[in-house]
C-alpha cells in the first residue's frame, strides 16, 4: 500500500525520489507525487496513475536537493490528483507525505474549516500540512510535534517546510519508517526496498519517535522532543535480492528461489539428537510448550490458507486442537481469549493491519501470541511475545510464493516441537526431519516442470470459471491454489472440499468448467478418485495433482484429464509439494493472459489499512 521516500544531500532529489517510488510500486498504489525544496521554495508534482506517468509529466525545472515522495493507495477520497500526496498547506510552504490513517481527521477538518482554512483535498493527511503551517513555534521539530499532539491515528510521516530548507522531519506511530545513512546524504523510506540501492546502513524508528534528517546525519527524539538513542545498523542484506535479474517478473524469480529459501528457514533449527526442532525465538520452555492446550492461527489471504495447512499439521503431530481463522474476521467478533491457547499470527510483511490488530486484541486480553513473520523488525514481529522468522528474503510480487512455502515449513517446525513434548515419538521426529530435509530439492524438482505445465495452464486460462477441490490436508491446498489463480489470472476460481461436491458445486460442472483436484496418495485416495469419476461423468475437464503411485482408473484415459505427479514426501508434509504446481499453473495462466503478474489489479502487497 502507501509508500514513502525522502532524500536530503548534494544530488538532485527528484530522480532519486522517482527511482525510490518505482521500488515501492509492488506494494500497490493508485497515485504518486513528489515535493522538493530549493532556494526558490517548495515545488510539488503529483497525479493519479503510475509513477512513470508522474515522471513523464514532471516540469523540466524541478531542481532541489531535499525532497519527499509518496505512492498512495486511496482510503480517504478517490485516487485523484488533488488527493495524491504530498499534501500541502494553503501557502504552499509545507509538504506532507503520510502512510496510515488519521482517526480524528473529520473533526480536525471541521475545525480548520471553521477557522477559515480552505481544504483542497478529501484526505486525512491534508490536516497535518495545515496544522504544521499554523504553528508559530520556533523550530520545525516543535511545529510538527505541536501538530501531532492534536492528531489521533497511525502514521509514518515525512514533512518538509520551505522555511527550514535543509531538513526532513519524520515521525512514526504504527507505520514503518526507516532512515538510510549515505555519505553526506541521507534517505528516508517506509520500506527497505526503496533504500537498498543506495545504502544498507539503516535506522528503524520506533513508534512514538520522530527524527530530523539533514545531509549531515539524523537525530531522534520523542514527541515531547526529549532525545532518544536510535543507532543506524549495517544490515546484512543483498541489494540484488530486490532486483528482478534475468527473470520476466518477481513472481517468477521468487518461485524459483524456493529451494534455497526453504533451506534458510530450516537452517539450525532441526535437532537430530532428539528428533525435534529448536525454535529459540518462540520464548517457550518445555513446560510452557506442554501447557499449550489449543492452537489458533490467524492470518489474511494466502497467510490464512497456509495457516489452515499449519493448523492441521499441528493437530496431527501434536494432537492439540488447532484451527485457523481469517484475522480480518477474528477481532470483530469479540473473541474469547483463552490463556491456555497459543495464538499464532502469520504474515509475510508483518504489516497487515487486520493481523496486527488481531495480535493487539489478543495481547490486550492477556493471551500469548507468537508470530510467523518474514520481515524482521516489522510491526507484527515486534508486537508478538516471540516468533519464528521465515528467512525467505524480500518478497516483492503480490502473490506470495517463497514466503508461503517458508510459512508452511515454519509450521512444520512448530508442530514438531509441540509434538515432541507430547506423544510424537522420537522415531516419528526423525522421520519428519528427514522429510523436511528432502523438501528443498523436491520443490526444485517440481519447479523444473514449468515448461511442461505451460500448455495445461493455457487451457485453464481459457475457462471463465474453475473449481479447486481437495480433502483434509488437500483442502487448504485447494483454497490456496484457487486464491493464487484468481489473484493473478482474474478468472473465477473457487475452492471446495471434494466431499462437498455433490452438495452443490456438481451443478456447475460441465465441459466449460475445469476442476483442479488435489489427490495425494493418502488414506482418502480412493474416495478422492471416486469424486474424479463424478466430475468426469458430467464432462468436467480435470487437472489432478497427485503422486506417482495413484491409480486414477478409467478417468485417466479421457483426453480432458491431465495428471501432475509431485514427488512423494512424508504424508504430513504433502501440502507444500502439492502447492508448487498450483503456483506454476496460476503464473503461466496469468502470463498467457497478458497480465502484470507482480502487480495484480486492485491488490496490494501489504494491506496496511483495515
Ligand atoms: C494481501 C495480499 C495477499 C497476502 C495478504 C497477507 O491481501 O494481496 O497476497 O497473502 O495480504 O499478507 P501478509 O503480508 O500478512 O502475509
Amino acid at each position: 500500500m502507501c509508500g514513502i521516500v525522502g532524500y536530503v544531500g548534494s544530488q538532485q532529489a527528484a530522480p532519486l525520489l522517482l527511482e525510490g517510488l518505482t521500488r515501492l510500486e509492488h506494494r500497490g498504489y493508485d497515485s504518486a507525487g513528489i515535493g522538493v525544496l530549493s532556494g526558490s521554495g517548495l515545488k510539488v508534482a503529483k497525479r493519479a496513475g503510475r509513477v512513470r506517468d508522474l515522471a513523464a509529466a514532471l516540469p523540466a525545472r524541478f531542481a532541489g536537493r531535499v525532497g519527499i515522495g509518496h505512492t498512495r493507495w486511496a482510503t480517504h477520497g478517490p485516487p485523484t490528483d488533488a488527493n495524491a500526496h504530498p499534501q500541502v498547506d494553503a501557502a504552499g510552504r509545507v509538504a506532507v507525505v503520510h502512510n496510515g490513517i488519521i482517526d480524528n481527521a473529520a473533526a480536525l477538518r471541521r475545525r480548520l474549516s471553521d477557522e477559515g482554512v480552505q481544504l483542497a483535498s478529501d484526505t486525512d493527511t491534508e490536516v497535518i500540512a495545515h496544522l504544521v503551517a499554523r504553528s508559530v513555534a520556533a523550530t520545525l521539530e516543535e511545529r510538527v510535534a505541536a501538530a501531532l499532539a492534536l492528531v489521533e491515528g497511525t502514521y509514518g510521516l515525512a514533512i518538509v517546510h520551505a522555511d527550514f530548507p535543509d531538513r526532513i522531519v519524520v515521525a512514526r506511530n504504527g507505520s514503518p519508517l526507516l532512515i538510510g545513512v549515505g555519505d553526506k546524504e541521507m534517505y528516508v523510506a517506509s520500506d527497505l526496498a526503496a533504500l537498498v540501492r543506495y545504502t544498507t546502513t539503516v535506522a528503524h524508528l520506533q513508534d512514538g519517535e520522530m527524527a530530523t534528517v539533514t545531509a549531515a546525519g539524523f537525530t531522534t527524539y520523542r514527541q515531547d522532543l526529549t532525545a532518544t538513542v536510535t543507532p543506524a545498523e549495517e544490515l546484512d542484506i543483498d541489494p540484488g535480492a530486490y532486483d528482478v535479474g534475468e527473470h520476466a517478473s518477481f513472481m517468477h524469480k521468487e518461485m524459483l528461489e524456493q529451494p534455497d529459501s526453504a533451506e534458510h528457514v530450516l537452517r539450525g533449527r532441526l535437532d537430530d539428537r532428539f528428533g525435534t526442532a529448536h525454535l529459540g525465538g518462540l520464548g517457550l520452555d518445555a513446560r510452557e510448550t506442554r501447557e499449550v492446550r489449543r492452537v489458533k492461527v490467524l492470518g489474511c489471504g494466502s497467510a490464512y490458507y497456509v495457516g489452515e495447512m499449519g493448523a492441521s499439521l499441528i493437530e496431527e503431530l501434536a494432537r492439540v486442537p488447532a484451527d485457523a481463522e481469517a484475522a480480518s474476521e477474528f477481532r470483530y467478533r469479540n473473541p474469547v481469549i483463552d490463556p491456555d491457547t497459543l495464538y499464532v499470527a502469520v504474515s509475510q510483511s508483518g504489516e497487515t493491519a487486520d493481523t496486527l490488530l488481531a495480535v493487539q486484541e489478543i495481547r490486550r486480553k492477556g493471551g500469548r501470541v507468537v508470530g510467523l513473520v518474514n520481515v524482521v523488525g516489522s510491526a507484527i514481529a515486534r508486537e508478538c511475545d516471540g516468533g519464528i522468522y521465515l528467512h525467505a528474503g524480500p518478497e516483492v510480487a503480490v502473490a506470495s510464493t517463497k514466503a508461503l512455502t517458508n510459512m508452511f515449513l515454519g509450521f512444520a517446525l512448530l508442530a514438531l516441537q509441540l509434538g515432541r513434548v507430547r506423544d510424537l515419538s522420537i522415531a516419528d521426529g526423525h522421520r519428519l526431519i528427514a522429510g523436511l530435509r528432502a523438501l528443498p530439492a523436491q520443490i526444485g524438482e517440481v519447479l523444473k516442470r514449468e515448461e511442461e505445465l505451460r500448455p495445461l495452464a493455457e487451457r485453464l486460462a481459457a475457462a471463465e470459471s474453475l473449481f479447486f477441490v481437495g480433502r483434509v490436508r488437500g483442502y487448504p491446498v485447494a483454497r490456496e491454489g484457487a486464491q493464487k489463480f484468481k489473484e493473478i489470472s482474474y478468472r473465477h476460481a473457487e475452492a471446495y472440499p471434494t466431499s462437498e461436491l455433490k452438495h452443490g458445486p456438481l451443478a456447475l460442472v460441465s465441459p466449460a468448467v475445469p476442476t483442479v483436484a488435489i489427490v495425494p496418495d493418502d488414506e482418502l485416495v480412493e474416495r478422492n478418485v471416486g469424486a474424479l469419476h463424478e466430475i468426469a461423468a458430467r464432462g468436467g475437464p480435470l487437472v489432478v495433482v497427485t503422486h506417482a503411485g495413484v491409480d486414477l482408473g478409467e478417468v485417466a484415459e479421457r483426453p480432458d484429464v491431465h495428471r501432475i505427479d509431485v514427488p512423494a514426501s512424508e504424508r504430513e508434509l504433502d501440502p507444500i509439494l502439492l502447492t508448487i504446481p498450483l503456483q506454476l499453473l496460476a503464473y503461466q495462466a496469468a502470463v498467457h493472459l497478458g497480465h502484470d503478474v507482480d502487480k495484480p489489479r486492485n491488490l496490494a502487497k501489504s494491506v496496511t489499512v483495515e
